[in-house]
């Protein structure tokens, strides 16, 4: 069984290396975050309540949050595990997730500051498929296009320097203390996602997982 959560702070590559190992192992990435997103797009109550917090960078709350996950990790296709990407990311998430189901291994993405601005400056995602790209590092064969279902690229929202600098402290003061509830648990591995090429890091992260 392979229960995964990926954290790291904004920009770290949680969607991008999760999106190539969730196929390795055959088990879907949960994101968040796209979730989210899905919602705000389709401007279902859930979007319209979430778009409130997350255009300014803030948290949704954990009660919707957490229903939200609960319901995503109860469906078949999770059976054998999951990636679970941006959940969960305060101590209550991370209490209610126990109670849910046993978590096998936590990888924690760690990428310094100037490496996160240069990587959400230039980052650009689908609108259909929430596929991502980055303008310069992993450019799209065609400008605006996805290369795989051929939607729109956009620039996220929340992806504004004030927004990503609110995001940034939230992550401190929030996330980053989840760290010494998982290691207390011996389920961490540490991974260094600062190196330039995306597939290094995931031969590193296979590496440790395995
Ligand atoms: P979410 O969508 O989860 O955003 P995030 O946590 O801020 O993380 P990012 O998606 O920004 O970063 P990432 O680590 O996935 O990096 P990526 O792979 O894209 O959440 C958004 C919002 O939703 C939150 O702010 C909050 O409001 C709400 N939310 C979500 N979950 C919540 C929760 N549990 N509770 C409450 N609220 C919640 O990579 C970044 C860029 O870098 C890309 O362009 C990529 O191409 C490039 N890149 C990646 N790796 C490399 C590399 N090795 N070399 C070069 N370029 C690279
Ligand atoms: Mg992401």
């Amino acid at each position: 069984m392979k229960n995964m959560i990926f954290i790291g702070a904004q920009g770290a590559g949680k969607g991008t290396y999760a999106d190539v190992i969730k196929a390795k192992f055959d088990i879907p990435h949960i994101s968040t975050g796209d979730m989210f997103r899905e919602a705000i797009k389709d401007e279902t109550p859930l979007g319209v309540e979430a778009k409130k917090h997350i255009d300014g960078g803030n948290l949704v709350p954990d009660e919707l949050t957490i229903k939200l996950v609960e319901e995503r990790l109860s469906r078949d296709d999770c059976k054998e595990g999951f990636i679970l990407d941006g959940f969960p990311r305060t101590l209550p998430q991370a209490q209610a997730l126990d109670k849910i189901t046993e978590i096998t291994q936590v990888v924690f993405l760690e990428v310094t500051e100037d490496v996160i601005m240069q990587r959400l400056g230039g980052r650009i995602q689908c609108r259909k498929c929430s596929k991502i790209f980055h303008k310069t590092n992993m450019p799209p064969k065609v400008e605006g296009v996805c290369d795989v279902c051929g939607g729109e690229l956009y620039t996220r929202d929340d992806d504004r320097p004030e927004a990503i600098k609110k995001r940034l402290a939230i992550f401190q003061e929030q996330t980053a203390p989840l760290m010494d509830f998982y290691e207390k648990k011996g389920v961490v591995v540490h991974v260094d996602s600062n190196d330039p090429i995306p597939s290094e890091v995931v031969k590193d992260i296979m590496k440790k997982i395995e």
